[in-house]
């Protein structure tokens, strides 16, 4: 029977420690990083008082409700991704990124900034349509089609109803506009600047 090893790592961020002087043979390709345990629990801001129509605040509330169980601010919030998420900021993205490269053989990964999704038109997606929003969220699709969405979990959010999907659209637009820019892709083999996590399943090879 071939045996398969999945692995998974997650919340392991960028630290200055020093190899072990003792032991100068030993590789460890995680020797860089440290464990985080990010475990606060993050409300979605509420919509700006005032600014929803009684007709859809049902729909308004239906999106935040949503946008609060499928985790989008544990990505898209500063310092949510090490536990210390910065509430002032909700939702405008992340200086946190995410790496998209094989951990345990790449040392300077490609990494992505989880991006603003409040509606600030110069920094978030206040200039966005809603089907370029509704695209991202089911398809995994970038602004300009056809450019994918590497990182974020869109496969989760695949066959959310089209009602959903528009009470997500909706709750995005309700928000209060926070202008806060996050870091461009870091490519891999660049150094990047602002830390990082990795998450991701990695299969090992042994049994191929
Ligand atoms: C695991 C982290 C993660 C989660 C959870 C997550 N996202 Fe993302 N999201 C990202 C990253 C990283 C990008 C940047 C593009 C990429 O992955 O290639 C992104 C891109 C986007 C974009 C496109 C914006 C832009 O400027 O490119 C939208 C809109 C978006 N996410 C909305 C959401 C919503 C709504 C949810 C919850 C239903 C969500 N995201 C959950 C990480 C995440």
């Amino acid at each position: 029977m071939k045996s398969r090893c999945i692995v998974l790592i997650a919340y392991v961020t960028l630290a200055g420690c020093a190899a072990d002087p003792a032991n100068e043979t030993y590789y460890d390709p995680l020797e860089d990083y440290e464990e985080i345990d990010a475990t606060t629990v993050l409300d979605a801001p509420g919509p700006v008082p005032g600014s929803v129509a009684p007709e859809r605040l049902f729909q308004v509330q239906r999106g935040e409700y949503l946008v609060e169980l499928l985790g989008c601010g544990a990505c898209h919030t500063d310092g949510a991704l090490e536990g210390v998420p910065d509430f002032d900021k909700s939702l405008a993205g992340s200086r946190i990124g995410i790496a998209y490269n094989n951990p345990l053989g790449i040392d300077k990964p490609g990494v992505l900034y989880p991006p603003n999704i409040t509606p600030d038109e110069e920094t978030g997606i206040g200039t966005w349509s809603d089907t370029q929003i509704e695209r991202a969220i089911r398809a995994g699709l970038g602004r300009h089609a056809g450019r994918r969405i590497a990182v974020m979990p869109w496969q989760g959010y695949a066959k959310i109803t089209q009602e959903d999907v528009d009470a997500i659209v909706a709750y995005l637009r309700s928000i209060k506009p926070v202008r806060h820019k996050v870091p461009d892709e870091v490519l891999p083999g660049k150094t990047a600047e602002y830390p990082f996590v990795y998450f991701g399943v990695y299969r090992s090879r042994a049994a191929d």
